[in-house]
């Protein structure tokens, strides 16, 4: 039995996650738990279910509530240092970091060092410090199996092929729920519209993400660790239908593309089974009656996020968490109402224009550029509040 440690459990990767644990009884089990703790019962139903060792919240404040609501069972440990030992349980075999943000890096870098396989849904990990946790990984001997399904869809295009042989990959990005809507209807959008995606239920930071295209920039860059390709090689489509998750163009001018329907235990359970596959499918894919597939070029002019994290991605160093900070502020901003939609790329690229970039060294650069970026964020958001007169 494959254990794993799950880093993010109560939110839609980590449940979904855990619905793929369940139908697949035998096959894996449950070592550790670990969220923030703002959805207790959640937590306490899935440390009954499961039974992991060890159960980790964020908030050591919430541990004493979580203990009467689990009773006699796994230990409870709260702070960093108790997701950094549910990153390093030593009965995991993988560690799923699906925690949402900036706050997923330092446990899923604790796992790495602990040798543990690590399968990554949470990009920001790869955005803020890709050089650091890639050869961190190189150094443990450890793989990082990617969950972001168009990076799942890329690594098994890939697979049984040279890298020299790959001319480019193209992600594909459904454009979101405001991919038609006119440029001054945008000005207006609400937190509520914004979160209505057409194909994917996430949580809701993605969910946003994926309307302002940021969350297609931060994969391009996740996409240039993981794969080692230069920015250049990496293109963007929109395809509405989100039934082709991503493509592989290699140098003789073939293309493998990887389709399933838009459901992320797809993915999940392949970096799961990895290298075997499940023995059958969570849904099926029938091409008669998925319509239409469309593909169209991004509209760079309506989505400024996706050219915003390519150029952070060129600058390099600590400019990706620069950015990664600065959208991680005004996404929660937006959905507190306190800017417009369009006011978040707005954010993001004077936080990076106030906010010089470093060479990000080590783990400690990376996370001071992201406490600094959220100050100068949070300052911005205000001047604007204040030039509105909100
Ligand atoms: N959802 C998708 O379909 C999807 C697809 C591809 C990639 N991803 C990536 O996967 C990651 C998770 O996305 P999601 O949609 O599952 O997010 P989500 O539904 O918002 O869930 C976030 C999870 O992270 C936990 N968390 C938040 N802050 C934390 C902290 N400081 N310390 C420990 N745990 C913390 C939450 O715990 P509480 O419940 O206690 O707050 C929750 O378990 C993101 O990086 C996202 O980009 C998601």
């Amino acid at each position: 039995m494959k254990k794993i440690s799950l880093l993010g459990s109560t939110g839609s990767i980590g449940v979904s996650t855990l619905d793929v644990v369940s139908r697949c009884p035998g096959r894996f089990g449950v070592a550790a738990l670990a969220a923030a703790g703002g959805n207790l019962d959640l937590m306490a139903e899935q440390a009954h279910r499961h039974r992991p060792a060890l159960v980790a919240l964020a908030s050591s404040d919430a541990v004493p509530a979580l203990r009467r609501l689990v009773g006699d069972g796994p230990e409870i440990v709260g702070g960093i240092e108790g997701l950094i030992r549910a990153a390093a349980h030593p009965e995991a075999d993988l560690v799923v970091s699906a925690i949402v943000g900036a706050a997923g890096l330092v446990p899923t870098l604790a796992a790495i060092h602990a040798g543990k396989n690590v399968a990554l849904a949470n990009k920001e990990t790869l955005v803020m410090a890709g050089e650091i946790v890639m050869a961190a990984a190189r150094a443990s001997g450890v793989r990082i199996l990617p969950i972001d399904s168009e990076h799942s869809a890329i690594f098994q295009a890939l697979a049984g092929h040279r890298p020299e042989d790959v001319s480019r990959i193209i992600l594909t990005a459904s454009g979101g729920p405001f991919r038609e809507t006119p440029m001054e209807h945008l000005r207006r959008v609400t937190p509520r519209q914004a979160l209505r995606h057409p194909t994917w239920k996430m949580g809701n930071k993605i969910t946003i993400d994926s309307a302002t295209l940021m969350n297609k920039g931060l994969e391009v860059i996740e996409a240039h660790w993981i794969f080692g390709l230069p920015p250049e090689r990496i293109d963007v489509l929109i395809h509405p239908q989100s039934i082709v998750h991503s493509l592989v163009e290699f140098t003789d001018g073939s293309v493998i593309a990887q389709l399933g329907p838009p459901d992320m235990r797809g993915p999940i359970g392949y970096a799961l089974a990895y290298p075997e596959r499940l023995d059958a499918p969570f849904s099926s894919l029938d091409l008669t009656k998925a319509g239409p597939l469309t593909f169209e070029p991004v509209d760079s002019g309506r989505f400024a996020c996706l050219r915003l994290a390519r150029e952070a991605l060129q600058a390099g160093g600590t400019a990706p968490a620069i950015l990664n900070a600065a959208n991680e502020i005004a996404v929660r901003s937006f959905l507190a109402e306190e800017i417009a939609f369009l006011d978040i790329p707005r954010v993001i690229e004077t936080t990076l224009s106030r906010r010089d970039h470093r060479a990000a060294s080590t783990v400690e650069d990376v996370l001071h550029a992201d406490r600094l970026a959220r100050t100068e964020a949070e300052s911005i958001v205000k001047e604007i509040g204040q030039s509105v007169g909100r």
